[in-house]
């Protein structure tokens, strides 16, 4: 199906080449944080764009540029190619970047005091520039509805008044990976169209997509009041070249666009960039071949966290090498420094997208760094759980007894009588901490020829997770450490499997406990 295989495993060294990703950070931080956060990747960009960039070199001659017939066709057949959308060499408008097309749009489009209206968790520079320009910057957030991430329609009727005049999308979106479909994006333009709104689709990102979803430019649906932007940047790795264009059918607009850009004097671009763009349009091959990497990569990172992190929540992303971490529930103050501080990586912070509760992972690189990152992520979450022992008087007792409450007395309608044990003097007591919440207990207790262990709880929105298991092994090693003999424990007979596949085996008939059937159950390591 491809051609030539591309090597997208080779790792190049990346430090002391002016890469704000790299090294703004080692510089910041020290030359022991891997970053994984601005939007480049750690991979070269196509040999056919590095060739043609020698070839215009090595002319020796970088005066102004006209942007030839060659390059404009090279977007055209792009967006055909592509995307399946037809458009005029006319409609093509020029920047030096989206980001600062998208500040120079707003400046030619609206009035100062105007409403122009983001959708956070949103790419942090669109709430700058319409801040900067000094617009009122109106959040339409988006919603997590059945575990995937939409526009909240309803919510952005409400918000529009007549001083709102556009709206900026993000398409698909970072940070939260959604390729909008093209029912979404009708939905949206139709509301946009009603109320005279323009809209800014920035399509940046509109090469990584994994199948099956499928890319929709806003094009496609309508082109009254519609500007795409768009740049090979991400695709190719070329933002450092920073060019970009917009694509405007509208006359009104792309006139008002182009009377700005002229009187910024911004007519020439930079020469490199141009036949940058021209090469990397022609390398459809390697794109193709970079997305089933970056798929893969996707995969093992949403595989890898679920699993080994899984008190964070995130979504699939549909495109975008982005991943979105919700760190919610760990209940830090801050999960960019938390990871910073202890694993060494550098993430984005949630915070300048609107949730300070998330962070963003770039995993557009090598399979080795990505794994090394996410090795180290997993340590730092792993670092944060203790689990410790005590006996009585001791206050954390109180934090016991209140998790065994919430699981037996609230979860299971066991008589709170029963759980007041007057032996518990005689037990050892473990608490399980993960972050800054109490999640798991349970106790044990000499009893001669055995220790039994009694009274295991998980609060209920920490099952699942690992809690069970870790508190079992501590306790084991525990019993090692200090006394080794058996371990018997009443089982409820739904956890029966979980014992088992812990090593213990049941020794009794199944009997009532409490109203709940039990089983007797032992491990003879020790
Ligand atoms: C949605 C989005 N738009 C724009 C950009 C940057 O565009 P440029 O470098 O052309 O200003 C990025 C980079 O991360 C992005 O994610």
């Amino acid at each position: 199906m491809f051609g030539d295989p591309y090597n997208f495993d080779e790792y190049v060294e990346r430090r002391n080449t002016d890469s704000f990703k790299w090294d703004m950070v080692i510089y910041n931080y020290g030359d022991d944080v891997i970053p994984a956060w601005v939007a480049d990747m750690d991979f070269k960009s196509p040999q056919t764009v590095v060739d043609q960039l020698k070839r215009r070199i090595e002319h020796g001659i970088f005066g102004y540029t006209f942007r030839s017939t060659d390059y404009y066709n090279a977007i055209i057949q792009w967006y055909k190619k592509r995307y399946d959308a037809k458009i005029n060499k006319e409609w093509i408008v020029n920047g030096p970047g989206v980001v600062p097309m998208l500040s120079f749009l707003i400046n030619s489009l609206t009035q100062p005091g105007d409403k122009i209206i983001i959708q956070p968790p949103v790419y942090p520079p669109f709430f700058r520039v319409v801040l900067n320009n000094g617009r009122q910057l109106v959040e339409n957030r988006l919603v997590k509805r059945d575990g995937r991430w939409q526009m909240d329609y309803d919510d952005l009727e409400k918000l529009i008044d007549n001083r709102t005049k556009m709206i900026i999308i993000s398409n698909p979106h970072n940070p939260v990976g959604r390729v909008w479909s093209e029912e979404e994006l009708r939905k949206l333009y139709d509301i946009a169209l009603k109320h005279g709104l323009i809209i800014i689709s920035d399509e940046i990102h509109a090469d990584i997509i994994y199948k099956p979803n499928q890319f929709t430019t806003m094009l496609k649906i309508g082109t009254e009041n519609v500007v795409i932007l768009n740049s090979p940047g991400k695709t190719f790795n070329i933002a450092g070249l920073t060019n970009s264009y917009g694509v405007i059918p509208d006359k009104r607009l792309r006139v008002a666009y182009k009377n700005y850009l002229e009187s910024l004097e911004l007519l020439t671009g930079n020469v490199l960039s141009l036949e940058a763009l021209k090469a990397a349009y022609k390398s459809e091959d390697w794109v193709d071949q970079l997305v089933e990497y970056l798929k893969s990569n996707r995969d093992f990172a949403y595989g890898f966290i679920t699993k080994n992190l899984p008190l964070t929540k995130l979504t699939l992303p549909e495109g975008t090498y982005l991943m979105w971490i919700d760190c919610s529930k760990l209940k830090i103050e801050n999960p960019q420094r938390y990871f910073l501080e202890h694993a060494r990586v550098y993430l984005n912070d949630g915070q300048e997208f609107g949730d300070p509760q998330a962070v963003r992972l770039n995993f557009a690189c090598p399979r080795t760094l990505l794994e090394e990152i996410l090795r180290r992520l997993k340590g730092a979450y792993e670092k944060a759980l203790t689990i410790e022992h005590f006996n009585l008087p001791d206050e954390r007792y109180e934090i016991c007894r209140k998790i065994r409450y919430y699981v037996f007395v609230k979860g299971q309608s066991i008589d709170e009588k029963l759980e007041q044990d007057g032996k518990d003097n005689e037990a050892v007591h473990f608490l399980c901490k993960h972050f800054s919440e109490y999640v798991a207990t349970a106790r044990i207790r000499d009893i001669g020829t055995h220790w039994k262990v009694e009274r295991v709880a998980v609060l209920e929105e920490y099952r699942g997770m690992g809690y069970g298991k870790k508190i079992m092994e501590t306790i084991e090693e525990y019993i090692k450490t200090t006394n080794p003999k058996p371990i018997v424990l009443n089982a409820q007979l739904e956890v029966r499997d979980f014992y088992e596949k812990l090593g213990y085996e049941a020794i009794s008939d199944i009997f009532i406990e409490a109203g709940i059937q039990h089983v007797k159950m032992e491990k003879r390591t020790f």
